[in-house]
């Protein structure tokens, strides 16, 4: 059977090392994974108005959700904090109240900066969040890494082979721990 993950990668730009990282991330998978990018750019900022008629757009970000059986979050550190494009995507997702779509999914969070801290700080911030919305999150190993010029490139292919091995383990934790929470 095949695990489909929804992917929330929390910056928007093009060029984005996060985005790199989900890719990376994707090709040390094995195949019975199949993963989703899921589109927050085009969502309106939340609003507690949309909670009587909500918006098509944000409709479809939650049937998206609702129908991954996994979550990866990618995310990068924006002021020691969750991007607010991300954490809009993920109070769009979790409304109106009792329709929830993260609920009982497992996910995983991880990301990379380029400070030294490596979005640890937001992960923890995210894995707070998450908490609350009743998503259970791999509790280890953790993915945080400064990002250095040419690590990853824009295809996934990772350049240094600490990283890959590094990245192959998080990966092969994951694949082990949903296969155990689905
Ligand atoms: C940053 N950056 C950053 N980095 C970090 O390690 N800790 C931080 O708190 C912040 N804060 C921050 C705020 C804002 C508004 C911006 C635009 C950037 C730098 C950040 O790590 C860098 O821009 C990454 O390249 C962003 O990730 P993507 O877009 O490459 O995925």
């Amino acid at each position: 059977a095949s695990i489909k993950v929804a992917v929330l990668i929390g910056s928007l730009r093009k060029e984005s090392f996060n985005r790199r990282l989900a890719y990376a991330v994707e090709r040390l998978a094995p195949a019975e994974l199949s993963f989703e990018h899921v589109r927050i750019d085009d969502l309106p900022l939340y609003n507690q108005e949309f909670d009587h008629d909500y918006p098509p757009v944000c409709q479809q970000l939650k049937q998206q959700i609702k129908a991954a059986d996994a979550l990866l979050f990618v995310t990068p550190e924006y002021n020691r904090s969750i991007p607010g494009v991300l954490k809009n995507a993920v109070d769009v997702a979790s409304r109106p109240y009792g329709s929830n779509a993260f609920a009982g999914k497992p996910g995983a969070v991880i990301g990379t900066s380029v400070g030294t801290t490596g979005s640890a700080m937001a992960q923890q911030h995210l894995r707070n969040v998450l908490a609350y919305l009743d998503v259970v999150v791999l509790p280890q190993p953790e993915v945080f890494f400064k990002f250095s010029d040419g690590l990853i490139d824009e295809q996934g292919h990772i350049s240094v082979e600490s990283t890959q091995k590094f990245l192959q383990r998080f990966v092969d934790r994951y694949v082990a721990w949903l296969h155990k929470q689905l």
